[in-house]
């Protein structure tokens, strides 16, 4: 039987395409989504692959989708951590608002995600944790203090559980997409888009797919000995 995928945030940009590298692989896939009914219904019928909403900020939320999850599908082998908000401002204009939200999503929910799967994992003695952080948490970013806290936190989370999960056969990674090219950032006028590019050393915006390969790594079989990793795909425009 093939094992079951939990991606959140699955239904659109980078998590999209993660979800369908793993259906590739192999997977038995749900994607999460918060609210965009649309476009989870346009992925459901494009890739066959079943969405489920819920908000990865609401705990309670999260432990009734991973049980509907798992009860329709079966035990979730793999998680990816993948939902993410932006709310951006320099720090003297950013509202305790545009902190709490992006906390909440971005940090507190892959510790809403995680939590309830973890006895699990520990019981059936595998599992494969992987969470989407990103450049900006690694070197931080004008108008993110918000994001690039919540980001590296995804960081400091993945290198204790890390630790936990590991005799357990539990894997717990993270991954750093730099610039990906997905509507947010194809939105951004094409001034300011060139100007990211040329702060890129492979001269060009990376596709979702390039993180999706990524995932599929670090939830194989042959991953069993990467654990509390960092994998910075930016194609050279930081080194951690
Ligand atoms: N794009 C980049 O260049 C880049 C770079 C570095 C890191 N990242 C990280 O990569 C991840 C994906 O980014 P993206 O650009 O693909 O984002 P995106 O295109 O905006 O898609 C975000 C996805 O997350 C879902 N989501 C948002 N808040 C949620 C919540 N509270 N609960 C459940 N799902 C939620 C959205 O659902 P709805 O469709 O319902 O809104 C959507 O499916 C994020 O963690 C982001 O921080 C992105």
């Amino acid at each position: 039987m093939s094992k079951v995928a939990l991606v959140t945030g699955g239904s659109r940009g980078i998590g999209a395409a993660i979800s369908k590298a793993l259906k590739d692989a192999g997977y038995t896939v749900a994607a999460n989504y918060a609210g965009n009914d649309e476009a989870a219904k346009a992925f459901t019928d494009e890739t066959g692959i079943k969405t489920y909403k819920w908000s990865v900020a609401d705990y309670d939320a999260c432990a009734a989708g991973i049980k509907q999850v798992e009860e329709e599908l079966g035990p979730i082998a793999v998680l990816v951590n993948n939902a993410g908000i932006t709310r951006d401002a320099p720090f003297h204009k950013m509202t305790p608002q545009q902190w709490k939200e992006v906390i909440d999503t971005n940090l507190s929910g892959i510790f809403n995600m995680t939590h309830p799967l973890w006895p699990g994992l520990r019981d059936r003695k595998f599992g494969r944790i992987i969470n989407i952080s990103s450049i900006n948490g690694q070197k931080g970013q004008f108008a993110q203090a918000n994001y690039s806290a919540a980001k590296a936190g995804d960081l400091g989370f993945t290198k204790a559980l890390a630790q936990e999960g590991a005799r357990n056969n539990i894997t717990v990674n993270a991954i750093c997409p730099g610039y990906i090219a997905t509507e947010m950032v194809m939105a951004v006028p094409e001034k300011v888009r060139e100007s990211i590019i040329a702060q890129i050393p492979v001269g060009r915006l990376g596709e979702p797919e390039e993180i999706a390969r990524c995932v599929v790594f670090l939830a194989s079989d042959d991953a069993g000995f990467v654990t509390g990793a960092t994998i910075s795909a930016n194609g050279g425009q930081y080194f951690a």
